[in-house]
This record gives structure tokens, sequence and C-alpha cells, in this order.
């Protein structure tokens, strides 16, 4: 008996090799050379460019670079295509989708093999965890499609989607991007990645074969050139991006002030943390999951392991234990677990991370691996959190592991990034999990699991990991709007503000001195000066110049204040009631000073009354807008959380010197924000005198602080701060675009509106959008009758 297993012990798995004969076939039949995908209809081939299979290095075909010409072909037969797919009902869009999901299903294992020879994935991943997916995402989204009217009712699609995606999912970053566009009624132009085009050219063969109308799907092939060409394209009126944090940097900047929307989905450096109570063998399991799944070229890999400190070494065993048997090799082979990486660049850029972090100090253990563009499984232990490995996303197979003490520490060394993707806890202690998971900066939080996706489940970012969701409900809004309701007259460039050194802010208009308000005390700007208000139709005054330096102080007295964002919800809801009430209770006056700033006597009797209104739906909403539990796989739940951003920027219009800024900050505070508040430039009384209401209603200090001044100024201070999380911006086109660009640096979520002002007095200035611009969503996956 005992030389049995010791025969088996011993015995290697032969290979066990996927045949790519279909999927060379398909290639050649198109005799390996493909142009784009346009109208529904392939271009020839022009100024091709080689696609490699990394695995081996051999040519796979030859793909043509899309010019700015291709990208304005594509963008045109969207835009034709679009009023006619948008006017399909719900139900017709969804039949399309349907069909496309059964062509996608019977085309798997052509899709699946065609997408290991592209990218290098194992073909047990391929078949067994992306194919699966891509089939499940548009299958949800005809069900998307089918119940769009009733979900979002009186919701437009955006109208032209540019997407661009990355190599290391291909078909499944399509899929991500496709599927909603498409249910939502926008028809798109997708630029794949140019190591990784040949499923997309496959997909788009499909549509065409499942009678996808013409100039629904169209796609480019190319470069970041071609890339940047769809992104600067006017026809384009909504942007979607996976890939690099540098380069969703630069469409943030390149498509400032555009006013098309945005999601981008970035880079990651997320923790796995493993306590002392957890399942060990389970979390080994996890960890190959989590890290050498596709390689570690995964934007949400826990590529940093944080272990208890009483379990790590136990752990650190069993982990290179299993490490030892991981098979890197043939990405056809059904044994393989770690397939080859997608370029020699990107290996050469693994090898030099890891090479910079032996450098400092770190050691490795490492797995085997053949010759050629493979890297093997990877741990790295003595890596301190300021070094290279713990920082940087080396997108390759290779781990840090550190051990903590408590969970606070946990925490710490977690949150110590400036990513906010991903984070997977083990622990069978479901109180303690959902204790972390809570605390977790980060967009998506696995408890005893990693690396699950759905297409019912949201994934996102925040921080540098990027903003916006993709999949479920949240996922489909994020194609859809609601038509602009816009004021009369847009919003105008401000001339900068007249000075008045050293003076008194007193003055005509106001009956006493205005200050600053930040911290919860009322504060002299920095400077010192006032400035003049007014202008047009709005009486003259002064008000108190603030510049950088309160900009800066109101920003770290908002940081300060978290006791407001971890308050209850009801607790929350109480303060902004008595808000109201006190607004209420002082009426006249508000009424009056209105009427001081030039209003008629009704316009302002208006404009109060909506905003006492406002102020009580908002604490209304307070307790009420949250999140939803999604039945995704079977044995897991997926709980999405609306949590606050944390600090915002809020920058008032001009216009409704009162609703403007009640408008803004009740939103934000209701959900658990603290707030930066720029009043109108030109009339910021009112949001001063706000103070006073505020001061009496038991909000904290700190909560929520006013700067007034060169409002656009300002707002760019604000925006290229790195400690704020969020900012609004109701100003000029040319404010807004200043501040896209400055956002670039952090990449807070900006929602600005340029060329037009919203009608602020209407429904428009009011709404669950406005909940949702004030929150971001966490999804936990909680295990559930496993
Ligand atoms: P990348 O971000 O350069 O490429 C992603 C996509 O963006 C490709 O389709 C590319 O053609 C396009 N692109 C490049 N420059 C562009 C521009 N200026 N405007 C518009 N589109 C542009 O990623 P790359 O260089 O292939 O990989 C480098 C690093 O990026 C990786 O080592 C990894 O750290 C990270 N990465 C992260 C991904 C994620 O899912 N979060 C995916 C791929 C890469």
């Amino acid at each position: 008996m005992n030389k049995v297993i010791a025969a088996l012990e011993s015995m290697d798995y032969g290979p066990s090799l996927e045949d790519p004969g279909p999927a060379l076939a398909w290639l050649q039949a198109s005799e390996a050379r493909f142009g784009h995908f346009i109208n529904g209809r392939f271009t020839p081939p022009r100024e091709t460019f080689a696609v490699l299979n990394p695995a081996t290095g051999a040519e796979l075909a030859q793909v043509s670079q899309g010019s700015a010409a291709d990208v304005d072909a594509a963008v045109r037969a969207a835009q034709s295509a679009q009023p006619k797919w948008a006017a399909l009902s719900g139900h017709e869009r969804a039949k399309h989708l349907y069909a496309l999901t059964r062509h996608l299903q019977q085309h798997a294992r052509l899709l699946a093999v065609l997408e290991v020879l592209d990218s290098g994935k194992p073909v047990r991943e391929a078949r067994d965890i992306d194919l699966p997916l891509v089939i499940r995402h548009f299958c949800h989204h005809a069900g998307q499609a089918e119940i769009l009217e009733d979900e979002f009712p009186g919701h437009l699609p955006y109208g032209v989607c540019g997407q661009i995606i990355p190599w290391n999912f291909p078909l499944l970053m399509l899929a991500w991007k496709v599927a909603p566009a498409l249910a939502a009624g926008n028809t798109l132009v997708l630029k794949p990645a140019e190591y990784t085009p040949l499923t997309a050219l496959a997909f788009a063969e499909i549509a065409r074969e499942a009678g996808l109308p013409k100039g629904v799907v169209n796609i480019v092939t190319g470069d970041g050139v071609t890339g940047a060409a769809l992104v600067a394209h006017p026809g384009v009126s909504r942007l979607a991006f996976t890939g690099s944090t540098g380069v969703g940097r630069q469409i943030r900047r390149d498509s400032a002030g555009t006013g098309k929307g945005l999601s981008l989905e970035l880079g990651g450096k997320s923790p796995f943390l493993v306590f002392a109570d957890a399942d060990l063998d389970a979390a080994v399991e996890g960890v190959v999951e989590s890290i050498w799944q596709n390689q570690g070229q995964v934007c949400c890999a826990g590529s940093r392991i944080l272990v208890a400190e009483a379990v790590a070494g136990r752990f650190t065993s069993l982990l290179k234990r299993r490490m030892a048997r991981l098979i890197t090799g043939n990405p056809l082979d059904k044994n393989t677990d770690i397939g080859a990486i997608i370029d020699p660049k990107q290996r050469a850029r693994i090898a030099d991370l890891v090479a910079l972090g032996v450098a400092e100090g770190a050691e490795l253990f490492q797995g085997a691996a053949p010759p050629g563009c493979f890297y093997p499984p990877t741990l790295a232990l003595g890596v301190e959190p300021a070094s290279t490995l713990a920082r940087e996303e080396v997108f390759g197979p290779v781990v840090t592991l550190t051990a903590f003490r408590t969970p606070e520490d946990a925490i710490a060394l977690a949150n110590n990034s400036r990513y906010g993707l991903a984070a997977s806890v083990w622990s069978e202690n479901v109180t303690l999990a959902m204790d972390i998971a809570a605390r977790l900066k980060a967009g998506v939080v696995w408890i005893n699991a990693a690396n699950l996706l759905d297409a019912a489940a949201p994934f996102g970012g925040i921080r540098e990991s990027g903003f916006g969701r993709e999949g479920g409900r949240d996922g489909m809004a994020e194609y859809l709007r609601l038509p602009p309701a816009r004021a009369s007259r847009a919003e105008a460039d401000l001339p900068p503000p007249v000075t008045r050194p050293g003076e008194a802010m007193a003055g005509p208009g106001i009956d006493r001195t205005l200050k600053l308000y930040i911290g919860g005390k009322q504060v002299r700007p920095d400077s010192g000066y006032s400035y003049r208000t007014g202008g047009g139709k709005i009486a003259p005054g002064l008000a108190p110049l603030g510049g950088r330096k309160d900009i800066r102080n109101a920003v770290e007295a908002a940081r300060a204040a978290k006791g407001w964002t971890a308050t209850s919800a009801h607790n929350r809801a109480q303060v902004l009631y008595y808000l109201g009430e006190n607004l209420s209770a002082r009426a006249a006056e508000f009424g009056a000073r209105l009427q001081s700033l030039g209003q008629k006597p009704a316009a302002a009797g208006a404009e109060l009354a909506t905003a006492i209104r406002r102020i009580f739906w908002y604490a209304a909403q307070a307790d009420k807008y949250d999140g939803r539990v999604q039945a995704c796989k079977a044995a897991h739940l997926t709980l999405t959380i609306a949590e606050a951003c944390g600090t915002m920027g809020l920058v008032c219009p001009e216009a409704f010197p009162l609703l403007g800024p009640v408008s803004l900050l009740l939103p934000a505070i209701a959900m658990g924000n603290r707030v930066v508040l720029i009043p109108s430039q030109s009339q910021p009384q009112l949001a001063l005198e706000l103070i006073q209401v505020l001061e009496t209603s038991d909000l904290p200090g700190g909560v929520v602080n006013i700067v007034s001044g060169p409002r656009d100024e300002l707002a760019r201070t604000l925006a290229a701060h790195e400690d704020l999380d969020a900012l609004w911006y109701f100003g000029s086109s040319a404010g807004a675009r200043a501040v896209e660009e400055a956002s670039a640096g952090n990449l807070k979520p900006v929602w600005s509106e340029p060329g037009g002002a919203r009608s602020w007095a209407t429904g428009a200035g009011q709404g669950r959008e406005f909940l949702a611009r004030a929150t971001q969503l966490k999804t936990i996956w909680l295990p559930y009758g496993a």
C-alpha cells in the first residue's frame, strides 16, 4: 500500500494540451490580417502590426493601427446607429443581447483558446473563469435592458461611448464595457489593447453573426495613439477606461472640460489580510487565486499579504509548500497554473521591480518557471511598508508578506496605499471580518474569498484606483443620465475680485462683519482683506477674501471632523431636521437678506421656501438612502454599502445665493461627508450668514467649512488638494476644465456640468443623483449558505 502511495506521490503530471487548431483556423480564415470593424463590416487591413503569442513569441496575426480617420469613421457609424438603437424598446434590445449571449456560448471554446494564444493566460482560467463570466455578463445585461424602463424611468443613454480596455482580461473587459452600454441604449467604439486585440475582433464577427444592427458596436485596433484619438473625439459622450493609473490620469486631463462622462478602473495594491483564527489552508488557496491567477496581472490582485504574527510562521510554510507545487508553463496545458507574461517588456519590468525589492532588503522565495516569457511565483519576505515592492503595482506573480500584531496594525498597513481597489479578509469570526471590511479603504472587500466577480456585483475603486462602478444596477446607472434641466442662462466666467486691503469688512449691503467659517470657528481670512461683491442686478457689498491658506486650513479641519462620518444616520438626520427648523425660525431675517441683495420679494420668498423644503428632504434621506444586497453566485451575497466619500469640496453656482449652497451642502453632509464650501463669488453673504444657523444646529465643528473669495481660483486649489476625496463644481465651462485638469493628481471624482447651469429651483436641483454623487460604493462579498 505504502508503495502505491509513494508511486502516486512521485508521479508528475503529463501534459494535457488543449487543441489550438480551431482558433488558428479562425485566424487563417482571414489570412491572419485584420482591419477594423466599422459599421458592421471589416475594413481592409492597413498599417498593420504583429500580434504575438506571449508563450512562444510566434506571430499570430497582423492587426491595423487605427488612425484618427479610422476613429472618426467608427464614431460616425456609432452616431448614426445610435438613435435607432436607443429607440428600440428595452425588450427589443434585450433580445439582441440574449442572441449575443447564445452565440458567445456556442463559440466559447474557440474564444477561450484564442484568448490563451493571445494573452498567455492558462487555458483552465480562460475556460473556467473568463468565458463563463463573459457569458454571464451579457446574459445579466440582457435582463437589465428588459427592465430598464421600470428601473430607470426618464433616463436617457449618453449616445456614443468610447471604451478603452487592457490586455489582462481582453474579452471579459470587453463584456464589462459593451454589455451595459448596449443595454442602456448607447452605441460604442471600443479599442482593445494592442497586445490582445484578437478576441475583440472575433467578438465583432459574432456580433454580426448574431444580427446586431450595424454601427452599434465598432472596434478600432491600435495602440495608445489610437486610444487618445478616441478620447479626443467630440462625437463621444462617455468614456470608460480600464488600465494603468498613469494613462487614467492622462485621460482625466485630456477629457477635462468636455462634459464627457468618465469612469476609470485603474491599478491597485490590494491587501490580503489573514487573521489568527482564519482557516489557513483555505487562505493559502485564496492567495493562489488572488495573486497567481493570470500571472498576477490582475488589477485587484492581493499583492500584499498581511498575516497575524501568531500564525505567520505556519502560514508562510504552508504557502511555500503550495508554491512548490504550482506549475508555470505552457498556457495550453490544462495542468498549468501560471502561464506566460504578456510581453518580454512587461516581464523585464517585473524582474526590475523585484531586483529593486531585493536591493531594498527583500528576501525571496520563488517557485519554478521555464525559460522564455515566464516568471516564477514569488513570495517576498522582509519587505518594509515604505519599500518599492510594498508600494508599486508589480502586475506580476509577486506577493509580499508582512506580519501584524493587532487588528489596528492590520488596518493601518492595509490602508497605507495610494490605491483603494480591493481587499481580502480571512477570519472565521464574522464580527471581526465585518468590522475590518468597514474600515478598509477599498471599493471591493472579499470575506474568506478572493477575486470573485459577478455581473450583478458593482466593481471599482477609490483613490488612485479610479472612480465609477461596473456591474449590477450601479454599473447600469453609469451608462444612463437624466435629461439635463438647464437654467436659461449659463454660468459665466467670473472677473477677478476687486480687493480692499486691510479694511474692515463691514460696508454697504451688509450690516455686520462677515467671516470665513473654518473648524467650527468664524475666522478672518489669512489675507486680512475683503473684496467687493455684487454687480449687475446684485447689490454691492463686501465679503472676506479667502485664499490658498484658508482652503488648506479648511480641508484640514474637514479631515479632522471624522466623527461626523462615523456617527449614525439617525443622528445625522436629527441634526439636519434641527437645521431645517432653525432656518424656518429665521425665515423673515433670511428673506430680508435675500431682498437686500436685490431680489424681488416673491423671488426671495420662493428661494427661501425651496431651500427650507430641501433641507427637510435631505434630512429625511439621511437614514434612507443606502445600499442593497445582491444575490450573486451560489453561496455568496454581495452587500453594496453607500459610504461617504470623506472630505468633499463644493463649489456653488453664482445664482441662488441661498438655494445654491443648500442644494450642495445638504446631500453631502446627509451622507456623512465633511465639506469645504465655496459660495457664489458675487453674492456669498447668504452662505456666510448660514453659519449662524449651522452653529445653533448641533453640527460639530469642522463638518462644514466655508471660504468665500475668488471662486474659481479657490476651486482650483481644492481640486489640486491631495487630501480632498471628491469635488462638485457648478461654475463656468472654463472653470470646469481647470478643476478637472487639476483633479488628476489624486484622481478625485469631479462632478461638473460645463456649458450650462442647473435649474436649481426645480427638481433638477435635488434628488437621488446628489446622494449617489455624495457616496462611493463598497461591495462586500460575504459567504452565505456555504
Ligand atoms: P496601459 O494603461 O498603457 O494600457 C491600457 C489601454 O490604454 C490600452 O488599450 C492602451 O492602448 C490604451 N492607452 C495607452 N495610452 C493611452 C492614451 N494616452 N490615451 C488613451 N488610451 C491609451 O497599460 P500598459 O502599458 O499596457 O501596462 C502598464 C501597466 O499598467 C501594468 O504594468 C500595470 O501596472 C498597469 N495595468 C493595469 C491594468 C488594470 O486592469 N488595472 C491593466 C493593464 C495594465
